[in-house]
């Protein structure tokens, strides 16, 4: 089951999120159409597209609907997280994305450098455009900040033993959950609820990404990489000891510490040792747990949100997304 199922139904749903792709196609005008072509490659190969779904959804909370402005905000986000993606591959040195060849093994990482820097430019420039909230660029400028020091957090402690699940909290709250409290936040504001129900909002899209990231690092672990579109296991492999790899360090911290002690690249042997290590000490059920309690935080949240349509799909999703496979 993929999280697209919930909408392959839905219409309106699925014509909004085209639009996004549209509206993301329309603003990347460079002179250069070859240059332009291969970011259009990127842009125009979506993935799963949540953070603009959320814009939508939440977009639906008070009773001021402006669809064009909804489309342009959640086109804001995508291009936002497509930008955090390029430049991601590039320091994990990840070769696919979304089944495809990532952008710095196609070109070099000069060239995704400037690319993901150009699709940051997009987001701010859509975002000053299509919204006269301050306090929207406020949140976005926030949250870029937020998103670079999760992601400083995590390259910088990269082959250090693994200790605290708060450390580890702290930097996906930063990295990932950022973007979807502020997705939530965003179609929350431009809908016109309550001061209260847009910090309810953003709550519950930080519990949103602190589940997906959680369900992400799992993945790493035992996701298909065909299926999931990028590489597996290769958080470990790249220094990044995520929650699984730190619940296995608690219980048996004197072997998984001589694991993650041998020389670097580790050796597949390494690697397989240290798979197996967290297969024996029932690691991923305990981080599926963790993931669960936010899904449930976030849908406590959402309960007490105004009552409306969008409820019901937005419940759907968050549920489902813990079960996701890619
Ligand atoms: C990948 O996000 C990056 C993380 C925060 C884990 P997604 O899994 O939402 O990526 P796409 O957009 O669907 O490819
Ligand atoms: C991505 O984290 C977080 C970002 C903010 C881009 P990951 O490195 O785990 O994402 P994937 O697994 O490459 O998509
Ligand atoms: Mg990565
Ligand atoms: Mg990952």
């Amino acid at each position: 089951m993929t999280t697209y199922q919930n909408w392959q139904n839905n219409e309106t749903l699925i014509k909004d999120l085209q639009a996004v792709e549209e509206m993301i196609n329309q603003h990347i005008r460079i002179k250069n159409k070859q240059i332009e072509a291969q970011i259009k490659q990127v842009t125009n190969n979506h993935g799963k597209m949540l953070r603009p779904l959320f814009v939508i959804l939440t977009s639906k909370m008070g009773n001021k609907y402006d669809h064009n402005k909804t489309i342009a905000l959640a086109a804001a986000m995508e291009t936002l997280h497509m930008a955090t993606l390029i430049h991601d591959d590039v320091i994990d040195q990840a070769d696919t994305r979304r089944q495809i060849p990532t952008l710095h093994t196609v070109k070099d990482n000069r060239y995704a450098i400037y690319a993901g820097d150009y699709l940051f430019s997009i987001c701010f420039n859509m975002l000053s455009k299509y919204t006269e909230e301050f306090d929207i660029l406020n949140y976005n400028a926030r949250t870029m900040e937020k998103v670079l020091i999760g992601e400083l957090d995590q390259l910088e402690a990269r082959f250090t033993p693994p200790k605290s699940v708060k450390r580890y909290l702290s930097r996906i709250s930063g990295k990932t959950a950022q973007l979807f409290a502020v997705s939530c936040y965003i179609g929350a504001t431009e809908s016109g609820a309550s001061l209260r129900d847009r910090q309810r909002a953003y709550n519950m899209g930080k519990y949103i990404g602190m589940a997906f990231q959680i369900i992400d690092d799992i993945l790493d672990f035992k996701g298909d990489e065909k299926n999931v579109g990028k590489p597996v296991m290769a958080d470990i492999r790249q220094g990044i000891f995520t929650l699984p790899l730190i619940y296995s360090y608690q219980q048996q911290p004197d072997a998984v510490s001589a694991l993650l002690k041998r020389p670097k690249p580790y050796t597949d042997e390494t690697i397989h040792a240290l798979e197996q290590q967290i297969i024996q000490t029932e690691a991923l059920d305990a981080a599926q747990r963790l993931a669960e309690r936010y899904t449930h935080k976030a849908l406590a949240t959402l309960s007490k949100l105004p009552e409306g349509s969008y409820k019901a799909m937005l419940g759907q999703i968050i549920s489902d997304m813990l079960e996701r496979t890619l």
